[in-house]
């Protein structure tokens, strides 16, 4: 019932290539422009201002009397999220608000498919307009900067280009929804370790070059409707008052239109966050609402000329505006959503085979034959464990949550024994806003060990599923380190030491430390938090019904020390301000101009067949400034079986007046190849997309001269390149 079915999710996501999905908010419909002047002239200020801050956890009021409906809001941005009470954090205990759990970021990043991020958005587009939400509080998109931050699990990558694709499809096809997205986290939330007093410091370059770009893409390409300031400050002002992202970027450079919020509790001013271009206060600690920054202290400001009405008005006009944008003025053109529906289930699966990284597999023991073994032994607390309810803000009642064992005894529990050991236990407890749980997660316990290796001796073949869970992976604390907690290491190695048949499967979104099992296993899957089809994505995964054909999209580092930021110790920085001083060396960036080896590289991931990459070739030889090169090479699948590869092109500047990174992604594309099956893909690349930032001109710059396209099949796997020139 699962299969995947390619026809299907090409031709449900096929109107994203048409661009049906909404354009940048603009000023120039006269006639919603017009709409929104009249409905502010009849507004007294106490019903502007009332628009501009929220009166219970998740809704802004409306104005009846003008027809203004309140405001429902809800994260995001895996899954509409279940019910909270209006004025305090506990659930509502509804019982109509299970919902479909996706894979979350990383995970999704890791298809390298933005049509599996379309497919996505269409789903919480329907499921929120479902439960009558408005916003949806997603994507999640901050740069992957360090292994350990925990909300690496929520966001996409390490790398600009691929968070901008998958990002830009997930907004148009959650907005084509009549639901607004909210991009979170502007900006630089890249540690949760004092996240909400943390001053961030980085270079204009690695501004432009790294943090922006995600950005910029969902605001000018996407459309955005909402950008969500972040909690800490950003060069000595915090993001919800910071009169250069919000005011000078997001409103001049990216031409946005929509509303900023802050998130939850990251208001600090009244008048200095409304001179400088926030919206919506959102989460503020105080029960009085009305004390709120964007409250009655708004209306004094006001009152006493320290805030122009004219700024009220405009915050007023962004508001109408993306409510409009999203037909709240028109229900019965508004969407009406569903729910739960089998289609939202396929998606769901989808995604989970897809993200699947398959990261070695010696001897080629997987896929594993289910009708030829006889035994097979699964250990591991991730087995059994559910993870879609954890992670705090992003956690998801799910409809249902497939485990790994349900799904094996289910699939295949008919023909084969299954023998179940706990193998470890979860020892951490998780506390909000601090790690201190993880710090006594390493026990070994020689029991439950000892019970595996048993197992282990029994059966024909293991699968150990470890990883992480969300005492580790989640918002408001940071992992202490990279280690696979509660002594996993040694329950691997012991368990292969008595059966050498053993496979793990990574159950985690951030990185963690692969280099005590590498050499001691023949196979690792890496299959993330995997949503509420985790199981059966994974059962198939390891039998070969789905190929896999996921790419990391993060570098996996040998040990933490290897990575930029810890490299040069500024994580999480000192006396509560951090410099990126790596700049814009972020993930393989890094590691690639350092020469510096990882455990496995961005961008690699294995497959059941084979693949070859032939005649890259470029159109021209050399390009002016504004032109776009139009590469092209045949990608051939040479095994047996049915797959799919992501072709990557990486461009390197070998001779510049500043630094390059060694080599930066461009373009790539997921291709599907049946056996044998070989296709001919055209890859494009603006040549003002090689620019890199001058921080002297303030200004981007391509300098005139030699340039090497790179194509294959991850950052350190290159099958051939072609210099150009520009002039
Ligand atoms: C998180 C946001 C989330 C908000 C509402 C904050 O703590 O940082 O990502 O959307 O809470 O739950």
């Amino acid at each position: 019932m699962k299969k995947i079915v390619w026809q299907l999710i090409l031709g449900f996501t096929g109107i994203m290539m048409t661009g049906i999905a909404n354009a940048q908010l603009v000023v120039k419909d006269k006639t919603r422009e017009e709409k929104i002047r009249s409905l502010i002239g009849r507004m007294t200020l106490a019903e502007k201002v009332s628009l501009l801050h929220a009166n219970s956890k998740f809704y802004v009021p409306g104005i009846e009397r003008l027809g203004i409906r309140e405001w429902a809001l809800s994260d995001g941005p895996h899954g509409v999220r279940a019910e909270i009470n209006r004025h305090n954090w506990a659930y509502a205990g509804w019982t109509n608000d299970s919902a479909t759990c996706f894979p979350p970021g990383t995970a999704l990043a890791a298809t390298w498919n933005p049509k599996l991020a379309y497919q996505r958005g269409i789903v919480l587009g329907e499921e929120a307009r479902f439960r009558k939400k408005d916003i949806l509080l997603g994507p999640g998109i901050n740069i992957i900067r360090s292994p350990l931050c925990g909300r690496n699990f929520e966001y996409m990558s390490e790398d600009p280009l691929l968070i901008s694709k998958m990002a830009v499809a997930y907004i148009k096809a959650l907005q084509s929804k009549d639901v607004a997205v909210s991009v979170k986290h502007w900006l630089a939330n890249n540690q949760e370790t004092h996240r909400d007093s943390v001053d961030v410091h980085m270079s204009e370059r690695a501004l432009r070059e790294i943090y922006l770009p995600g950005f910029k893409a969902s605001v000018t390409e996407g459309g955005a409707y909402t950008v969500m300031a972040a909690y800490n400050k950003f060069r000595g002002d915090w993001c919800s008052e910071n009169e250069y992202l919000n005011r000078e970027i997001l409103r001049k450079e990216f031409g946005f239109k929509g509303v900023l919020m802050t998130d939850w509790a990251a208001a600090h001013s009244t008048i200095k966050a409304a001179l400088t271009g926030l919206d919506l206060e959102m989460g503020t600690d105080k029960s009085d609402y009305n004390e709120w920054y964007f409250a009655n202290p708004l209306i004094s400001a006001v009152k006493e000329g320290k805030v122009p009405i004219a700024v009220v008005d405009e915050k007023v006009a962004n508001i109408l505006r993306v409510m409009m944008a999203t037909n709240m003025f028109d229900e019965k053109k508004r969407e009406k959503g569903k729910m739960n529906t089998p289609e939202h289930q396929q998606a769901a699966y989808n995604d989970a085979a897809e993200a699947a990284v398959l990261l070695q597999n010696n001897g080629n023991i997987l896929p594993l034959d289910f009708k030829a073994i006889k035994s097979i032994a699964i250990i591991g607390d991730n087995a059994t464990r559910r993870h879609c309810d954890g992670g705090l803000s992003s956690e998801i009642k799910s409809l249902y949550e497939i485990t790994p064992l349900e799904a094996i005894r289910k699939k295949f529990g008919a023909a084969v024994k299954i023998n179940f050991a706990q193998g470890y236990e979860k020892q951490s407890t998780f506390k909000e806003g601090s790690n201190t749980g993880q710090t006594s997660a390493n026990k070994i316990d020689w029991k439950l060990i000892d019970e595996a290796v048993k197992v282990a001796k029994e059966s024909e073949v293991v699968i150990v599923f470890g990883g992480l869970n969300h005492d580790f992976d989640t918002e408001s604390s940071d992992k202490q380190n990279m280690d696979l907690p509660y002594g996993q290491d040694v329950l691997i190695r012991e368990v292969a030491k008595a059966n050498p048949n053993t496979v793990v499967v990574i159950i985690a979104g951030s990185p963690v430390k692969l280099s005590g099992i590498v050499q001691r296993v023949p196979a690792i899957l890496w299959s993330w938090f995997g949503g509420m089809e985790a199981g059966n994505a994974v059962a198939d995964l390891l039998s070969g019904k789905v190929n896999p054909s996921g790419k990391l999209p993060f570098t996996l580092p040998v040990s933490l020390d290897q990575s930029p930021a810890h490299a040069l110790g500024n994580f999480p920085g000192r006396d509560l301000s951090v410099n990126y001083e790596e700049d814009i060396l972020v993930g393989y960036r890094w590691f690639d101009t350092k020469k510096i080896v990882p455990q496995f590289p961005f961008g690699y991931g294995l497959s059941y067949t084979g693949f070859s990459i032939n005649g890259f070739s470029a159109d021209k030889a050399s390009y002016g400034k504004d032109e776009t090169i139009h590469a092209k090479c045949t990608i051939k699948n040479t095994g047996s079986r049915d797959g799919a590869e992501v072709v990557q092109l990486y461009i390197s500047d070998p001779v510049c007046s500043v630094l390059r990174p060694e080599k930066e992604l461009k373009a790539f594309e997921k291709v599907f190849l049946h056996a044998g099956e070989t296709k001919t893909i055209e890859l494009e690349v603006k040549v003002a997309d090689l620019a890199f930032y001058n921080e002297e001109k303030k200004a981007w710059n391509v300098e005139a001269g030699e340039f090497v396209l790179q194509i294959g099949n991850s950052s350190r796997s290159i099958s051939s390149s072609v210099t150009i020139s520009v002039n």
